[in-house]
């Protein structure tokens, strides 16, 4: 007699109305490996849609594992679990992280920070544990595996050397500085964008030769249509006075011009934000500064201070001319402060707290630079108060990021 066998439970039959029952009953039957199977499929199923938030998918990712352990299955959970956002950037030079933070609000996802610095690098590990961070220069990385997959490329790529006599060389020339290394990456990966940020001092190094030539330098395929603009970060949300040329780069294929971000209406002042500061360590001064500061008001200097301590501590300097406002310069909470620099507490560059006889804490200078205040920073003081005082503003950052996002949602 003919035997009917079940494809899916092996299960025989000699009558076919028999087997024909077994394969229409209500629960259809399956062996314990189609069952795996079919369990398998939905959990990868649901793990990339849990994907879209990297909390629920943090929650989810130990009992999946526990459960592929029991079932012994081969469940692929993402090494790094992906945002749901759709832009992808690299930044080199990233630093203590400013750049980064912002545009990670604004909806940009990481996929390689970089930096020669360790305490940089311990920092954006710290802050970004699940992104990809790359301790190094920049001119040693391996970039082919991102070529057509990156949105941004970015960078505050330091150009102190791009002289003359380095482009006149060209791109060959071996010696090639950071910027010509960035324009070279730029030109092997081709980013449907590329952002620089740098001093504003650029715009007028070489009487204004020195960005015309970089420019010039990242045009030679022709591939970019290529802007750049001075902003000062008071000017958009930010309680500091701090100017920074941006550069920016669109694919000429996407054709639509890059909008800068607006100005904000409104202006921060260190009131806003020098309140319930959390506490960290912070520089001090010696006995002798703190009693030159306890004459001068917020906002004063050197000049607030009875013209023989004057004379006394600025020297041969009092009779050079010039205002050198930042010598004992002390911040006003009614202002946004003075540009913050890699350390709070140097001759010329004095940012005494506007209410104390102190620089300005750790926390307080993240504040300022617009920091949430669980963003850690690693390394000695010395380093985080450098970390901090290089990077671009978070809020600033987060604003051309959102101009970017813009730019890139109508090239989907
Ligand atoms: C101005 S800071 C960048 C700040 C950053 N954009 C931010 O917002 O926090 C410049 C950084 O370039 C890094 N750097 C200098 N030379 C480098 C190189 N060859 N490769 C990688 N990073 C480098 C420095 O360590 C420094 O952290």
């Amino acid at each position: 007699m003919a035997k009917h066998t079940c494809e899916n439970c092996g299960k025989e039959f000699s009558q076919k109305s028999h087997y024909t029952n077994h394969k229409n009953r209500k629960n259809p039957c399956v062996t314990e490996s189609k069952l795996k199977e079919i369990i398998q499929e939905v959990i990868e199923e649901k793990i990339q849609e849990l994907s879209s938030s990297i909390a629920i998918a943090n929650t989810f990712e130990e009992p999946i594992q526990k459960m592929k352990m029991k079932m012994k299955m081969k469940i692929k959970i993402p090494k790094k679990i992906e945002t749901n956002q759709p832009f992808t950037f690299i930044e080199v030079c990233a630093g203590g992280g400013g750049l980064s933070a912002g545009l990670i609000k604004a909806g940009l996802h990481p996929i390689l920070l970089n930096d020669n610095n360790a305490d940089c690098c311990k920092t954006l590990k710290k802050n970004h544990p699940n992104s990809n961070i790359v301790l190094g220069s920049m001119e040693d990385i391996d970039f082919t595996q991102y070529i057509g997959k990156v949105d941004l490329l970015t960078g505050g790529v330091p150009c102190q050397s791009f002289s003359q006599a380095g482009l006149r060389k060209g791109l060959d020339d071996p010696r090639g500085n950071l910027m010509l290394k960035f324009i070279e990456i730029l030109n092997l990966i081709k980013p449907k964008i590329f952002m620089i940020e740098n001093v504003k001092g650029l715009l007028t190094h070489d009487d204004g030769n020195t960005i015309l030539r970089i420019i010039e330098t990242m045009n030679s395929n022709n591939l970019y249509n290529i802007t750049y603009q001075c902003l000062d970060a008071s000017k958009f949300d930010v309680p500091q006075k701090r100017e920074r040329v941006f550069i920016i780069g669109v694919l000429k294929s996407i054709n639509i011009p890059f909008t800068f971000p607006c100005e904000s209406n409104t202006k921060k002042i260190l009131r806003d934000v020098l309140v319930d500061v959390p506490p960290s360590n912070g520089a001090s001064y010696s006995e002798e500064k703190k009693n030159l500061f306890r004459m001068i008001p917020q906002g004063g200097c050197w000049v607030n201070l009875p013209e023989n301590i004057q004379k006394e501590y600025m020297g041969k300097s009092y009779f050079s001319g010039g205002g050198k406002r930042g010598i004992l310069y002390r911040l006003s909470m009614e202002k946004p402060s003075l540009t913050l620099l890699c350390s709070p507490s140097q001759k010329q560059t004095e940012r005494c707290h506007p209410l104390e006889e102190r620089p300005l804490t750790i926390r307080e200078y993240a504040r300022i630079q617009t920091f949430d205040d669980d963003y850690e920073f690693i390394g000695s003081i010395n380093s985080q108060y450098k970390q901090i005082g290089n990077a671009v503003p978070v809020e600033l950052a987060k604003k051309m990021g959102l101009s970017i996002v813009q730019l890139l949602q109508t090239t989907l």
